[in-house]
């Protein structure tokens, strides 16, 4: 158990938030989950929904987001997840679940320094050779 103080001098919980699309599951997303989750005691997740993918990168994931929600919940290292609808809530989404730590891969690094005014912001090494895009490419072959 990882417990920090609030200002009253009360200990409490800590609670880890990572987002990520996490389409066609694979080693590398269930590698941060695990390792985010070992940060504190309880590790959400916000999965980001197809709308905000299409934007982003122009085309739908394999999965819909219903789905992509199922499989991250059932994750041991995983106590919740919710939507992601807009990168520009990042800030109230990590407000409204008292976010004490913010866990995202590498290939964010630096992306996520403006919320450390209200938790503390920790990049993981991501895990090589490995990615959603990869396999997709290799499926398509
Ligand atoms: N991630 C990781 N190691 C990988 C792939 C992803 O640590 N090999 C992490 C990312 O850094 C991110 C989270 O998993 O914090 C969700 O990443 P996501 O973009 O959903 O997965 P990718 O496989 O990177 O997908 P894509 O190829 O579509 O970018």
């Amino acid at each position: 158990m990882d417990f920090v103080s609030d200002s009253l001098g009360c200990e409490h919980m800590t609670t880890i938030l990572t987002f990520g699309t996490f389409d066609v599951l694979h080693v590398g997303h269930l590698r941060i989950l695990e390792r985010a989750a070992s940060l504190g005691d309880r590790l959400a997740v916000g999965i980001s929904s197809d709308a905000l993918n299409f934007a982003k990168k122009g085309r739908l994931p394999v999965f819909p987001q219903n789905e992509r929600m199922r499989l991250v919940s059932a994750l041991r290292c995983v106590d919740s997840v919710f939507l992601e609808e807009s990168l520009a809530q990042k800030r109230d989404y990590l407000l409204q679940h008292a976010a004490d730590v913010l866990a995202m891969g590498d290939d964010w690094r630096g992306r996520f320094d403006e919320y450390s005014d209200i938790c503390r912001v920790v990049y993981f090494e991501r895990t090589p050779s490995v990615s959603t895009t990869e396999i997709i490419e290799k499926i398509r072959l």
